[in-house]
């Protein structure tokens, strides 16, 4: 059932002109079809780099909004439409709106785990991968509001010393990644390195010898020297590590570190929506052009 699968995408793609973009997090098969595997910063550069005609994004909503958001006379299809994210879904527009009228002057770094909308009412975004850069830059005359996640806010914070506000939300996911488990590895593989996803909590950060996006946890493996790594983000990262460097062994910090979210994507539902060209992302124009600039003084770092 694969292998024809995989057979009729590959048709599909060539007649579409379309190239398929995966998070780091998807599934094996998923990671193994795609033209392209990476962080969210690095899939956001591709989706407005690409000639392509269809952009199928595998990975959840945010990510293919902000493909259409830099590509919006494209079409970008997002295999399950209920492959959310929960933590973008932690703040509304509205409650942003709310949020910077306490702060006269206030500055919004949007981590893009967010929505457009919420984009929308940002000033910049920032990933995983460029967050502290992103913080740096920022005016330092004014307040700064961080959202929508308290850790990755709180860990940029306290690589720069810059104050911020945090907003409240987190990655139901990398919570349950927990100090004790950790600490249980190290005892365990006692000559290991410990690499972690700064949505961790603080204490979990703390806790390891670095703290980097997906993309650089891999980046990271290519160049280590040790034989095992400890590694402490979603679990779908293991694929990609132990596919392009073998040679050592990858140790998640927890099993339960699992996206439900970015496991809805299946190769047949990749399929499904190439064929039907369903479920398409669309955004309001005028939420767009406001997110749209908040994405490009990004990309322009
Ligand atoms: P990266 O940008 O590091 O790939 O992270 C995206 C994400 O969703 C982490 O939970
Ligand atoms: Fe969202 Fe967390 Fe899943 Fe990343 S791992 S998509 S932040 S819920």
């Amino acid at each position: 059932m694969s292998h024809k699968t995989i057979e009729q995408i590959g048709k599909l793609r060539k007649s579409l002109k379309a190239v398929i973009l995966a998070h780091n997090y998807q599934r094996s098969e998923v990671q193994d079809i795609a033209d392209f595997t990476g962080d969210s910063l690095e899939l956001s550069r591709k989706a407005a780099g690409t000639d392509a005609e269809v952009i199928v994004f595998c990975g959840v909503h945010f990510m293919a909004e902000t493909a259409k958001i830099l590509s919006p006379e494209k079409t970008v299809l997002l295999p399950d439409k209920k492959a959310g994210c929960p933590m973008a879904d932690m703040i509304t527009l509205e409650q942003l709106e709310k949020e910077k009228a306490k702060y006269p002057g206030v500055q919004v770094v949007c981590y893009v785990n967010s929505t457009a909308a919420v984009k929308a009412g940002s000033d910049i975004c920032c990933t995983s991968a460029n967050a502290v850069r992103v913080v740096e830059r920022v005016k330092k005359n004014r307040p700064i509001l961080f959202v929508p996640d308290q850790y990755l806010g709180h860990y940029a914070m306290a690589r720069t010393g810059i104050e911020m506000h945090l907003w409240p939300g987190y990655c139901p996911t990398h919570v349950k990644i927990e100090v004790a488990d950790v600490r249980r590895q190290k005892t365990r593989y006692p000559d290991s390195k410990v690499v972690v996803h700064p949505e961790c909590r603080p204490d979990v950060i703390d806790e390891a010898d670095e703290a980097l996006s997906t993309s650089g946890i891999i980046r990271y493996a290519r160049s280590y020297q040790g034989r095992t790594l400890i590694v402490g983000t979603e679990n779908g990262i293991l694929h990609r590590l132990r596919k392009e460097n073998p040679a050592v062994e990858y140790v998640p910090v927890t099993q339960r570190s699992i996206c439900p979210n970015m496991k809805r994507i299946t190769l047949e539902k990749v399929l499904w929506s190439m064929e039907k060209m369903q479920p398409r992302i669309e955004i309001p124009e005028t939420i767009r052009q406001r997110a749209l600039a908040a994405v490009e003084r990004m990309l322009e770092l």
